[in-house]
């Protein structure tokens, strides 16, 4: 996972300790898609502790190799699913202006879910630059509800 999310070059890359700690703690919000043995994607999440009906996906990443052919969208759809039994209704991510291929991937999770996808303003960079002379893109929040 962490070499994937290395290798996008536009995800923000945490540590390897953080992906281990993911994968113990929120297995079940967070998903692998595997191809020939090796993971060729994966989805990290967790359930927001004041609104556990909302996963929130922190990232999602496929290995370039197996782009375009569904993964990311299964990746979603399956953990949407999996989590529907537990009380999980909502998604939210935060998505920057210029990732077109990731407001792409959750309009088309809406669409096939036939749920409505609203965004709203959430952080903009001075929340989340560490320095004002290298800022980071503002993130908006995306989500999706069931219509
Ligand atoms: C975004 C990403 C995860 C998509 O993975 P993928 O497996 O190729 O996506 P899918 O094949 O499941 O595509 C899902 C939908 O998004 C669309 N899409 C995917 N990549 C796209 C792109 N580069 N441009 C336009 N649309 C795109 C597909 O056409 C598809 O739409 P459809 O269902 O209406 O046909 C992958 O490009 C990636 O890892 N990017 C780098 C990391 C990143 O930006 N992650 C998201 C932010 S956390």
């Amino acid at each position: 996972m962490w070499e994937i999310a290395r290798d996008t070059e536009v995800l923000d890359l945490n540590s390897t300790y953080a992906y281990t700690l993911l994968c113990r703690d929120f297995a079940d919000s967070s998903i692998v898609a595997e191809r020939d043995g090796a993971v060729a994607g994966f989805v990290t999440g967790y359930r927001r502790p004041d609104r556990p009906d909302t996963l929130f996906v922190w990232q999602v990443a496929v290995d370039a190799a197996h782009r375009g052919h569904g993964i990311a969208g299964l990746m979603l759809n399956d953990l949407l699913d999996h989590l529907a039994v537990a009380g999980v209704t909502r998604l939210e991510t935060t998505i920057t202006a210029s990732n077109t291929a990731s407001q792409e991937l959750f309009g088309s999770v809406a669409r096939r879910r036939h749920s409505t996808l609203t965004v709203h303003d959430l952080f903009a960079p001075h929340h989340i630059s560490p320095e004002e002379s290298d800022p980071h893109e503002a993130e908006q929040l995306y989500v999706i509800d069931p219509a």
